[in-house]
């Protein structure tokens, strides 16, 4: 289905045509809507360009401008820009589109990628923590909408579950493992005793050196260090398990980095044989000599001793995901300061040959009330299922408060939607690269740009068809008279254009500003155009309008990973 947006971006360019003029500028929404629902500066750049006045410009690509019945004729402001106001009949057409559509008239992606996304890839032996939010609800988010606009998407937890870590858990596992406090919380117990051998082996070089020992046994596959391994890796997964089943999150594939353990000495072979790699001081190593950015940062691929690391694990991840998985994209959600390794292993890709899109999406950090990064009284990072638990408690009583005759399963179903949801909106609502303030008070709130404002509207919707006893009704034409139900109606059409515009920097903010918008929108028509109490067919058809918000509500809730509850 056709959005406006791309309507008049269609009859722009055939204005600009007959005008003798090239395609230039943008055509965007309204930044005023006093001005208009669209607008474009094309005018301003091609006047820029050319060195002429762009509002004469502006005056000759308007008179070319066929509105047919879609728009009023453009209107020229400002230095040039050129403003679009749609007529209220075609928003009702479009509207009745929308209705009718399954996908609320959003169009699949022309050419479809297989993506995979990897995202959230926790390491084992730590508990998944605060700073862990970002990538897992975003790199979900991404997923979700990747899907729905029709790639094929294959998510990938790609566990830290292979590192240099393991030489220390093993040897605390023999030497200071309590077994009951193993039995009562295995994770935390894994925790002490990694955190106390690292605090010993720094002081110690013969703990140090038993702990390399370690590790060198178990990469050998000594069988008492791989039963040991297993055990801490299960005990890890059943934590994060736990923190994905409250967050509603799920994984086509887990492959850790243990998977790709046996095929790095292959990678290496590989890049010594093409040329790519060369031994430098007993290591394998890959220069970068003829890329400015990285010619002075070489990258170890295999060290001195013969050990693997992280980068080679990558190398081989990207093979897997390019020979076995034939992606035609690998997304890598994951934070900032790991962004020179993917510039590396990026740039070793192509020069084999890779031609696939690889990305890396970024993000800023979450800090405490204090704008320092978040961590518990103790300075400790704060453990996410924990912080998630909180937040079901906070909201639990918010429902408490609010509706205090629903049941106890329905206040503990509702608080679930209402804690989770502000806590991923909270994340989800800004631009992923600014750090932002965890606060509960203002993630909570039943007021401003929360999830529960949101979740809020549309239960009231829901409140409407039960306190009617109807459900939608079927309708052939929607009445708009009101400009509070033309705004709604626009606003509704404009979900089509919102979802797609995620993708183009990986943005979900822009779909969770377009649902505050909309739930604005239709505060104001509910506040200005009676609903039940008004006649037919306007009954019908504002019903129909509040049934078609609520399920653009639901489901772009449901796109960013958010569920709604019927009632709270
Ligand atoms: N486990 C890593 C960490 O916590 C993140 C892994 C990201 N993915 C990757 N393919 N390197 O830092």
């Amino acid at each position: 289905m056709e959005t406006f947006q791309s309507v008049l971006a269609k009859k722009l360019s055939d204005a600009l045509a007959a005008a003798g003029l090239p395609d230039a500028g943008e055509l965007t929404l309204a930044s005023d809507p006093r001005f208009g629902d669209y607008q474009t500066n094309a005018a301003l750049i091609l006047g820029k360009q050319r060195n002429e006045n762009p509002r004469v410009l502006a005056e000759k690509i308007v008179a070319h401008f066929v509105t047919d019945d879609l728009c009023e004729p453009p209107a020229v402001a400002g230095a040039g820009f050129i403003n679009f106001t749609l007529r209220p009949a075609a928003v009702a057409e479009k509207t009745m589109e929308v209705l009718r559509d399954d996908r609320l008239g959003v169009a699949e992606a022309k050419s479809t990628q297989r993506i995979v996304i990897d995202f959230g890839s926790p390491n084992v032996a730590k508990p998944m923590h605060v700073g862990h939010i970002r990538s897992t609800v975003l790199g979900d988010a991404l997923a979700r909408i990747a899907q729905f606009l029709g790639h094929e998407v294959i998510r990938d937890n790609h566990i830290g579950d292979w590192g240099t870590q393991f030489g220390m858990v093993i040897y605390g596992w023999k030497n200071l493992l309590d077994r009951q406090a193993l039995q009562r919380n295995p994770l935390a117990e894994i925790v002490r005793i990694y955190k106390e051998t690292n605090e010993r082996a720094a002081r110690d070089p013969e703990v140090r050196e038993a702990c390399r020992q370690e590790l060198i046994k178990l990469q050998a596959g000594d069988k008492e260090n791989l039963d040991i391994w297993n055990e801490c890796v299960a005990f890890s997964m059943q934590d994060f398990e736990r923190v994905y089943k409250l967050l509603d999150i799920h994984y086509d594939i887990q492959c850790g980095e243990s998977f790709y353990h046996d095929r790095l000495s292959g990678v290496v072979e590989r890049l010594l044989e093409s040329g790519i790699a060369e031994i430098s001081e007993g290591a394998v190593v890959v220069f970068f000599r003829e890329n400015s950015e990285l010619a002075d940062k070489p990258l170890i691929i295999r060290k001195r001793d013969g050990g693997f690391n992280y980068a080679t694990t990558d190398l081989a991840t990207i093979d897997y995901r390019m020979n076995d998985l034939k992606a035609d994209a690998v997304w890598y959600v994951v934070g900032a300061p790991q962004i020179l390794h993917f510039k590396q292993i990026f740039e070793i890709a192509r020069r084999e040959g890779y031609t696939a899109e690889l990305r890396h999406i970024t993000f800023g950090s979450v800090l405490g009330e204090d704008r320092k990064l978040m961590k518990t009284r103790s300075g400790e990072n704060v453990p996410l299922r924990e912080l998630l638990e909180e937040a079901c408690k906070r909201a639990r009583k918010i429902i408490e408060e609010k509706n205090p005759q629903l049941s106890d399963d329905e206040k503990s179903d509702i608080a679930q939607k209402i804690g989770i949801g502000a806590v991923k909106y909270a994340d989800l609502s800004q631009y992923r690269m600014t750090d932002y303030v965890f606060s509960w008070d203002k993630m909570l709130s039943l007021q401003g740009n929360t999830a529960p404002y949101l979740q809020n509207a549309y239960v009231r919707i829901r409140s409407i068809f039960r306190k009617a006893g109807e459900s939608a009704p079927r309708i052939d034409e929607l009445v708009l008279a009101d400009s509070a139900e033309i705004n709604l109606a626009k606003r509704l059409c404009q979900f089509a254009e919102s979802v797609p515009q995620v993708l183009n920097d990986f943005r979900p903010n822009i779909l969770a500003n377009y649902l505050f918008e909309a739930a604005n929108s239709f505060h104001t028509f509910y506040e200005a155009c009676p609903v039940l109490k008004s006649e037919e067919p306007t009954r019908s058809s504002r019903l129909a309008l509040c049934d078609l918000t609520a399920r653009v509500l639901k489901h772009g809730l449901g796109l960013l990973g958010i569920q709604v509850p019927e009632k709270m």
